[in-house]
Formats: C-alpha cells, structure tokens, sequence
C-alpha cells in the first residue's frame, strides 16, 4: 500500500494513461482488472461516444477507473457534465489550466489529478487543489511540454516543491523503470507507449505493429509551435522537417497538420500520412501483449529489481 494505491483504490500503483485512440473502455478495463488504474481517454471521443465508453467500462469491471479529459477541446463543459452525470470517481485532466475545473469535479466527490510538465506547473496544480499529479518528462508519447526536461530530472524537481502524490510518467515500460522514478521520489507511474502497443488497445494493428518496430532515435517532439508532440519519424513526419526548412509561419503548420492526422495514422492506420504518436521508450518495446499480462511481468520485474538493489557493495 502507499499514497497512490491508496487515493485510487488500485493493487498496484500502474496507471495506464489517457491516450486518444488507444483507450477505450476495452483497454481501461483490462487494466483496472490487472489491479492497476485504467483511464478512458475522452480527448478522441465525441461526448456522447465518451458516455457509451463509460458505460461499458462500468459493465466490464468492478474495479476503479478513471477518465483523461484534455481541457484544450471545445467541448470541454459537456464532457465534463457526462463524467458527472455517470458517476465517475477519477479524473485526469491535461493540457489546460487546473483551477478551471478541479473545484467544481472535487465538489462532486470526484478525485482529480492533473498531468504536468514542469515544477511550476506542479505548483499551481497543488494549489488548485487536485489528490495528485502526473509529471511527465519530454521522453513521452503524445502531447508534452517545451522545455525538454526528462523524467529523471523532473521527478526530484517536482518532489522538491510539492506534498501531494506523485506519478512519474515518461520513458516507463518496464517494473525496473518503475522503480527507478519510485526512488527518486514518484509515488506510482503512468504508463502509456506500453499499453498503445496493447492487445485490448482500441488503435490499428498497423500502429500497433509499428510500435514494437521502432528503434532509439525514431521519435521526434515536433510542432512545438503549435503543441508539441513526440511522433514516429515517418512520411508526415519529414514533411513537417520539409516545411521547417522554409521558415513556416503558425498558419502554415496548422494548414500541414490539417485535420484528424491522429486518427488518420493510430486510429485508421495509415502510417505514412498518418500522425503517429509514441515515447521513446517504444525501442524497448518487443511485443504486443494483454495488458493483463504487461501488470504481471512490470510489477514482478519491481519485485525482482527492489531485492537486487540492495546488493550494490563498493
Ligand atoms: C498514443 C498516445 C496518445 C496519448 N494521448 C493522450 C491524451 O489524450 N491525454 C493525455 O493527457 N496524455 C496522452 N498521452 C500521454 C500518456 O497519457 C502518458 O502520459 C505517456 O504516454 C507516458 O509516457 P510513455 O509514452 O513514455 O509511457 C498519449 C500518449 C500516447 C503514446
């Protein structure tokens, strides 16, 4: 037991992460009945499709989870009032400012963690109120922060300003990972390119198969003019490098990027027009497995690697 199992309810402290296109109510499930924490990703979902994931998921597992709601998306206030209205008890909210809405979902009994990039914004996070935190080094898949900060310096930084849990996320795949940002300070971890390459995630075997491809070197955290974001270095890809050469205005990347280039790459599977959104740590990433079974070998690779470490004599 510790804070994060604790605060949630869960066996092990795994959070699987909110991720467009990959997590449905399927992979959620799966993950919060392995006893780790399984969060809907709402951040690809029209509202009323939300409420059909969370519904479901309510059917396929009596264990705690949780909703990821990117506060970026227009509907945001209709997304926020189906979560209400279905009675979820967990909420990660990202990519926006967390005293929008903490107090209104804590009002309701909801427990809320925001996701972060830096020691600033985990600061603001603690003061707007919310259980926990994600922090997320720029090792990670999917949308991320500027400044490049790695999970290995984030962790400490962040655990030198504030008091409430912690979740590493980040560059974690594997239980040593977990113990590595453990014992620099993190309270659990929140997974995500592990579980896009999952049998129960809802992307296309294209990405998936892609995923155990992709070698150290082969992402990027591009767009940072825009949001950034860590991708597959594929065909999109190089057209932005290609764009980049000729000085683009803002306009010109929103005009390249278009539109449902994510769900055109994970979600459709179009891998070279596609926008392909995965960590770096996806090099060490060799299979496509239940997610049952990516709990099981993470948290006894934990246990082994928590005896081992007590071994380093000099
Ligand atoms: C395909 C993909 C989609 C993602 N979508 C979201 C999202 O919708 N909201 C969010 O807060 N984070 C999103 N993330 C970030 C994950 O929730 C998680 O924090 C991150 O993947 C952890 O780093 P890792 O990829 O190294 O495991 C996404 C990540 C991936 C790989």
């Amino acid at each position: 037991m510790n804070r994060i199992t604790q605060l949630f309810n869960i066996k092990y402290p795994i959070i699987q992460g909110g991720m467009i296109w990959n997590s449905g109510y399927k992979l959620a499930s799966a993950v919060s009945n392995a006893g780790g924490l399984g969060l809907i990703g709402a951040g690809s979902m029209y509202p009323e499709v939300l409420r059909e994931h969370i519904q479901k998921c309510k059917k396929a597992t009596d264990k705690p989870f949780g909703v990821n709601i990117p506060m970026l998306y227009p509907n945001i206030e209709e997304i926020i009032n189906i979560v209400v209205e279905e009675g979820v008890k967990i909420v990660f909210t990202s990519a926006g400012n967390p005293k929008t809405w903490t107090a209104f979902l804590k009002e309701k009994g909801i427990k809320v963690v925001h996701v972060v990039s830096s020691s600033v914004f985990a600061l603001k996070a603690q003061d707007a109120g919310v259980d926990a935190i994600v922090a997320e080094g720029f090792e990670a898949g999917g949308h991320n922060g500027r400044d490049e900060t790695t999970t290995l310096t984030l962790i400490p930084m962040v655990k030198e300003k504030i008091q409430i849990p912690i979740i590493a996320a980040g560059g974690i795949a594997t239980g040593r990972g977990m113990l590595a940002t453990m014992v620099l300070g993190a309270d659990g971890v929140q997974v995500g390119s592990r579980f896009a390459a999952s049998v129960e995630s809802s992307s296309h075997n294209n990405f998936k198969e892609k995923i155990v491809k992709v070698k150290e070197g082969d992402t990027h955290l591009t767009l940072k003019e825009l949001a950034p974001v860590r991708l597959v270095k594929n065909k999109f890809y190089q057209d932005i490098q290609d764009l980049y050469e000729k000085c683009p205005s803002k306009e010109d990347l929103t005009t390249l990027l278009g539109r449902a280039r994510a769900k055109k790459g994970m979600f459709e599977g179009d891998l070279d027009e596609g926008e392909l959104e995965i960590g770096q740590i996806a090099g060490i990433i060799h299979e496509i497995l239940p997610a049952e079974k990516i709990i099981q070998e993470m948290m006894s690779e934990f246990e082994i690697a928590c005896k081992e470490k007590t071994k380093f004599e000099f």
